[in-house]
């Protein structure tokens, strides 16, 4: 999540070119519709860090399609922000496995520390999401920061995501 480069709609157009030119040369002028809209909306998260509104007519003139149907795309997946993240990113699973293990506990336990879940912190630190089964339910209550699966995620571990996020790192 670090090391992304502000948003600016010049380069959001070149990324829009680029993945509608590769798609062109992949599956040819026909498939470009189909095909390059997911693409954008991955690549310009993965510049951005998130995917930025105003990207949403960009995408719409370079496919030719409604900005209906660009918006529809990027709500439908949950893994489009439509915001800045935070320097560091918390997961955390509330699905059943994990809510029967205590993760609503470490949840509330987040928010008394001032960290909601499903927002960003002032400071731009750290961003939690409730997420819903990581795959790694065997050890409940699961939680993920950034790449790194977390298992038996208790109020400590939370305290050491918490300490590790305010250090800046
Ligand atoms: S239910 Fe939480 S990881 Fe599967």
């Amino acid at each position: 999540m670090m090391g992304k480069r502000d948003f600016d709609v010049e380069s959001a157009r070149n990324v829009i070119a680029a993945e509608r030119a590769e798609a062109i040369a992949f599956y040819g002028p026909d498939g470009e519709t189909a095909t390059a809209m997911l693409p954008m909306l991955h690549a310009l998260q993965e510049t951005f860090g998130y995917v930025d509104r105003a990207v949403i007519p960009l995408i719409a003139d370079s496919l030719n399609v409604s900005k209906a149907e660009v918006h529809g795309a990027m709500t439908f997946y949950h893994d489009f922000k439509d915001k800045p993240q935070g320097a560091h990113v918390l997961k955390i699973c509330r699905a059943e496995s994990c809510q029967s293990m205590g993760a609503e506990r470490v949840v509330a336990h987040l928010a008394a520390c001032g960290h909601k879940a499903d927002t960003t912190s002032a400071d731009g630190r750290l961003s939690i999401e409730t997420v819903y089964c990581l795959g790694n339910c065997a050890l409940s209550p699961a939680a993920m920061l950034d790449d790194e699966l977390i298992g038996r995620f208790d109020e400590e571990a939370a305290d050491s995501v918490l300490a590790l996020a305010k250090e800046g790192r």
